[in-house]
């Protein structure tokens, strides 16, 4: 009896949790949709792209978020990584740019965070890794959603 009150009140303290944790990030809505699709996993890199990135790569991927006229160096255009690759989405390259980790050892610093870093602790608490890859992966298909059509060829 106690211990299901007990239960009762930890549900609803878990339960209180998620709605303040909702609160905290009006873009993440929970998926309905169990079973993982590509469409549900574009839409946890969308959702993840405007919670993370947008301050800076801009609501499009173009460049141009609020925070970019304060750094250092330009804010590439996520919208052109195909293009400026021979028409292939660089998508291994993709990874280890998001993923950061390689970027620090060899230079120190960087103006973009770490995104391993960052995805792999929430509130003091470590995060399995394969949840911090699958975030770096969605976050990479839905960058591979946005590309413009590379330029066709120059003509005569
Ligand atoms: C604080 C600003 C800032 C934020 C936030 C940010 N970026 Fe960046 N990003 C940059 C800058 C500046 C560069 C170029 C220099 C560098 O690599 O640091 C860059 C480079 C990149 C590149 C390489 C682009 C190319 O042309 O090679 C990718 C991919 C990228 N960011 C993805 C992301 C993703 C995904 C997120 C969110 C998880 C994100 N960025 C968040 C500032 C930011």
């Amino acid at each position: 009896m106690i211990r299901n009150r007990f239960q009762r009140i930890a549900l609803g303290l878990l339960a209180g949790l998620g709605l303040l944790a909702g609160c905290a990030d009006p873009a993440a809505t929970p998926s309905p949709d169990a079973t993982p699709s590509l469409d549900a996993a574009l839409a946890d890199g969308e959702r993840l792209y405007r919670t993370h990135c947008m301050s800076c790569h801009g609501p499009d991927g173009t460049g141009g978020g609020e925070l970019a006229p304060e750094l250092a160096v330009p804010v590439p255009d996520l919208t052109t990584l195909a293009a400026r690759h021979g028409g292939t989405y660089p998508l291994e390259r993709v990874l280890r740019v998001i993923d950061g980790r390689d970027a620090v050892q060899a230079h120190g610093s960087r103006p973009m965070p770490v995104w391993w870093n960052v995805f792999a602790e929430e509130d003091g608490r470590p995060i399995p890794e394969e949840e911090v890859q699958r975030k770096i992966n969605e976050l990479a298909e839905y960058l591979r959603s946005i590309q413009v059509e590379p330029p066709a060829p120059a003509g005569p």
